[in-house]
This record gives C-alpha cells, structure tokens and sequence, in this order.
C-alpha cells in the first residue's frame, strides 16, 4: 500500500509587502534584497488573520481539487511554528472549521521542515490503512515571530497556507520521504522564547527570529545537497530522470545551487520565492499548488521536495504527482 497526492490547494493572505515598503522600515534596498535572496514581494496576514484562517482556504482549496468531501477525511496533520494557540493544536481547529469530528488531528513542528516532517508522518499512517483520506497543511503566519528592526531577517519572512490530500494507491504515490534532524544547530536560527521559559524576552519587547544567516546559507546548501542525493539513492533513480524539484524557498541563491546540484536546469524548479517570500511550512506546498495550478506539472511525472529550517530541521519526498 502506497499513499498518493489526490489534490493541492493552497491559499496567500492578501494583504502585500513589497520591497519598498521595507526599505521604509529598515535600512535596506529593494536591489539588496532582490540580489541577495530572489525576493520582490511577500504576503502578509493581518492583525486578526491567523494560521487556521489560511490553512483553512489551503485544506478547502486541497479537498475540492481531490473531490473528497469533509466525511471523508480521516487524519489533519498540520506542519506549523506559529499556532494560533498553545492548544488547542491548528489541527484541531482546522478539523473544527471544516466540521469534521473524531479523526486524530494534530500539529508537528519542525520550522520550515514541518510540512515534509506531516507528509513523512501521514504517508505512513497512509501505508498502514490507519488513514484513507489524510488531510496534510504546511500553514505559517511567521511575520508574527518578526523583529522588525532586525533587517537580517524582517525582510525574508511570509504568511502562507499550502496543503495536499493523501488517499491509498496501489503505485506511489509517495515513493519515499527523507526526515532528519541535528539539534546541534540550535543556536544558529531560532525565536528565543517560549512558554516554559515564560515570554520573558516578549514582555520586555526583545523577542524575534535570530539567524546567523551566512552560517545557516553554509550548512543548508551542503545539507540539502547531500538530501536529495540520499532521496534518489535510496530507490536507485538517476537525477536524469526527475521532472521537477519544488524546494524551500528560503533563498534563490540555494535553490541554484540545489538545481545545480542535480543537473537540473532552473527551468524545472518551481520557483515561488520571487512573490511569496519564506513562508516556513508552508513553502513547499505553496510551490507545489503553484506548479499544478499553472498545469507545468502533469500528473505521472516525478517530483523531489525537499526542506530545511530550524533545529536544524530537514526533510526531503520523492513524488510520483
Ligand atoms: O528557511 C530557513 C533556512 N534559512 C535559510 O536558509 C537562510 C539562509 N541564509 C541566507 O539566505 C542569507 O545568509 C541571507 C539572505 C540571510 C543573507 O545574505 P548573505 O549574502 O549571507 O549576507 P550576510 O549576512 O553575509 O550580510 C552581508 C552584508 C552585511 O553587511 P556588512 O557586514 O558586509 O557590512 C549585512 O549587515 O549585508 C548586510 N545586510 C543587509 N543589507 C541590506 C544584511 N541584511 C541586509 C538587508 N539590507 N536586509
């Protein structure tokens, strides 16, 4: 038994943050900005707008592109860092919106990885026959997490849902998918506060994502670089043959690399990081929408995802579409 991708959706907030309107915010330019990372533009949620409200359009957008109605589903896995609540979980809320009731739902948090770390998760579930109809969302309002004096990172950062619908297939499908972590990395790129350590550094106004950005370019190329070698490998596929990579989109920079890395001319990566930014989770499944909606790519063909956040955090999936 196999899982396989029924349907994608995936949903941006509306609201827009271009490049000059941050060099009104912090001492930066649209040509730095666009030169060192690929980005012009990024979406934004607003005060009010959370990651259940995006994650939902993502799921509803998912469940019509799969035909599959809410009864259906029977497993909500949401990759997120940014949930709306310590708990319930976004799973949980999302399953209310979308008035389903009983299926295990839950959240998983790997940063930027924790859409593949959902896939990886509700793929097996999916093998088992524990799911026949899972419900997978990478769902971000990272720009909540911003500091927005730190031009360092303020000017990476995105809001956004993607999701997929899994079902059982007798071929992958999902053929394989690739989770690992090194926690040794910790200090590199992290959001210094939390619950247990009581939001001391929110209440006094000095929280924000910190990342060592030049080391994190380091370790990310060659750690992904080394991913989708293993992701190949593993089932004995020459990079010859893969059709498109959907990647991270946290910098053009390494996305060429990755390209690079596989031969593969940039013609066949999906690129998004241009108008949406790095939305974490949600990157990945955004992209993927992205390439499907625009009908570049076809069903059959092979596609390789792969992710790299936080932790550090990395995953990768190879995908019969
Ligand atoms: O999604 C999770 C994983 N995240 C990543 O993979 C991100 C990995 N890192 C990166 O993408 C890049 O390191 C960045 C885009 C964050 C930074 O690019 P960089 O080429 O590594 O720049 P840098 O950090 O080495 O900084 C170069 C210069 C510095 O100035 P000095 O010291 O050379 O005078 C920075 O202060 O650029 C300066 N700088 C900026 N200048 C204008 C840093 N941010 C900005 C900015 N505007 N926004």
């Amino acid at each position: 038994m196999y899982s396989r991708i029924a349907g994608t959706g995936s949903y941006l907030p509306e609201k827009i943050l271009t490049n000059a309107d941050l060099e009104k915010i912090v001492d930066t330019t649209d040509e730095w900005i666009r030169t060192r990372t690929g980005i012009s533009q990024r979406h934004i949620a607003v005060e009010g707008e959370t990651t259940t409200d995006l994650a939902e359009h993502a799921a509803r957008n998912a469940m019509a592109a799969a035909g599959v109605t809410a009864e259906e589903i029977d497993l909500v896995c949401v990759g997120t860092t940014t949930p709306d609540l310590v708990f319930p979980n976004v799973g949980t809320l999302l399953q209310d919106r979308l008035n389903i009731h009983g299926c295990p739902a839950f959240s998983l948090e790997a940063a930027c990885a924790s859409f593949l770390y959902a896939l990886g998760v509700a793929d097996k579930f999916v093998r088992l026959g524990d799911a026949k109809c899972a419900l997978v969302v990478g769902a971000e309002t990272l720009t909540r997490l911003v500091d927005w004096s730190d031009r360092g990172t303020c000017v990476l950062f995105a809001d956004g849902a993607g999701a997929v619908v899994l079902k059982p297939a007798e071929e992958p499908g999902i053929i394989s998918t690739h989770l690992h972590a090194d926690g040794k990395y910790k200090d590199l790129l992290l959001y210094p506060d939390g619950v247990s350590l009581g939001f001391n550094l929110v209440r006094a106004g000095k929280a924000g994502v910190r990342m060592k950005g030049n080391e994190v370019y380091k370790v990310a190329v060659n750690t992904l670089g080394q991913l989708v070698t293993e992701t190949l490998s593993a089932k004995g596929i020459d990079k010859s043959q893969l059709d498109w990579l959907i990647p991270h989109q946290a910098n053009i920079r390494i996305i060429e690399a990755i390209a690079k890395r596989l031969d593969l001319p940039m013609e066949r990566v999906i690129v998004t990081i241009e108008t949406h930014g790095n939305t974490s989770a949600a990157s990945v499944p955004l992209a993927l929408d992205a390439g499907v909606r625009d009908g570049r790519i076809k069903r059959g063909q092979l596609l390789l995802l792969e992710a790299f956040g936080g932790g550090f955090t990395w995953g990768s999936a190879l995908v019969r579409y």
